[in-house]
């Protein structure tokens, strides 16, 4: 079914349709209530700043559905060579004006604008694949989650929580270097990742040797991944396991889930499969091609991962 012609698309016009925006989103991808705004669970694309990558579906002054477009660099790790690629998320549309056609012009629209802005696929997490099959999106890349469960001895290698607010660029250049090297990656500046690190819920762990790094994981985001370490870097597989095992000597919590690369090297996936109670592998995310770049970058996210913070 098409959507009706006086449907409008752009982004909010002020912080009223802001705030209309965030009701919608709130009551569509939440259950109960948050201790926290819902925008405040998304500081890139949905912050003032960020306008520019919500879009909104207006139905003369009624806001009816809503999708962030947040454009974001592929870069390989040892070649000069990147690929534009458009992240999406934040996908909802007023439970009153469902089944109406209304996403599938949205979604039309951001094909339309990412291939206005050279961008070469579209990429996004969701469970709704029959939803998204119907807009050329398919499954890609691979990703394990491995359950991290409490030993009986207790641990304490020295990790412990941190206010984000106090790491320097400097830690979070080194955090940065600590994750294991893949050939694909979504860039992220320190200024960036110190905006994610503000997603409430987000609880960070830190290891220095000296002032330096050493070790690090993050665990929740928001109402997402709750008991689930979904960004970290360590120096050995060894170091990070004992550290995961030093979270589950202090916290109440059995066991943790570590997010980690479908290509990790075997070297580190091995010893953690060992460890793990339990792990399986999974599609990391569905992305459907743009433009004639389109499949090389379908290619190029099959051999990447998308780390927690970076999803939508
Ligand atoms: C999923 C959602 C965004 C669909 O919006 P919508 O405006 O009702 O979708 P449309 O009417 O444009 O539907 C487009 C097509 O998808 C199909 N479709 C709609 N919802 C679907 C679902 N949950 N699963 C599978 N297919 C679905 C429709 O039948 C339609 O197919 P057709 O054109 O062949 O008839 C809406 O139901 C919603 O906001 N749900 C709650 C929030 C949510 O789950 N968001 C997605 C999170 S990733």
């Amino acid at each position: 079914m098409s959507a009706p012609s006086n449907i409008s698309f752009r982004n909010p016009a002020s912080s009223l349709e802001r705030d209309s925006r965030d009701l919608l989103l709130m009551k569509s991808l939440r259950e109960g209530t948050l201790d926290w705004s819902y925008d405040a669970e998304y500081p890139l694309v949905l912050s003032t700043e960020g306008n520019s990558t919500s879009w909104c579906a207006f139905m003369g002054n009624q806001l009816i559905g809503h999708a962030s477009l947040w454009p974001r660099t592929l870069k390989h790790s040892s070649e000069q060579k990147s690929i534009p690629i458009g992240l999406v998320g934040n996908v909802a549309t007023d439970e009153n004006f469902r089944g109406q056609g209304h996403m599938r012009s949205l979604i039309a629209q951001l094909e339309n604008l990412a291939y206005t802005q050279s961008l070469c696929a579209l990429v996004l997490w969701s469970d709704l694949l029959e939803f998204y099959q119907n807009f050329g999106f398919s499954s890609i890349g691979r990703e394990w989650r491995l359950t991290i469960s409490r030993s009986e001895r207790p641990y304490d290698t020295g990790l412990r929580r941190v206010d984000p607010s106090s790491l320097t660029d400097t830690d979070l250049s080194s955090m940065m270097t600590l994750r294991p090297r893949l050939e694909w990656g979504v860039e992220r500046s320190p200024r960036e990742f110190k905006a994610l690190l503000t997603i409430p819920n987000s609880l960070v762990f830190v290891r220095r040797r000296g002032a330096k790094i050493v070790s690090w994981m993050i665990i929740g985001k928001g109402a997402d991944l709750q008991a689930v370490i979904h960004e970290w870097g360590a120096l050995s597989p060894d170091e990070l396991i004992a550290d995961i095992q030093t979270i589950l000597s202090g916290y109440l919590t059995e066991s943790l889930t570590l997010l980690a690369p479908g290509q990790l090297h075997h070297h580190w996936l091995e010893p953690l499969k060992q460890r793990s109670s339990q792990h399986s592998e999974h599609a990391m995310a569905l992305a459907a091609p743009i433009g004639p770049k389109g499949e090389q970058a379908i290619k190029a996210l099959a051999r990447s991962f998308i780390w927690g913070l970076d999803s939508i």
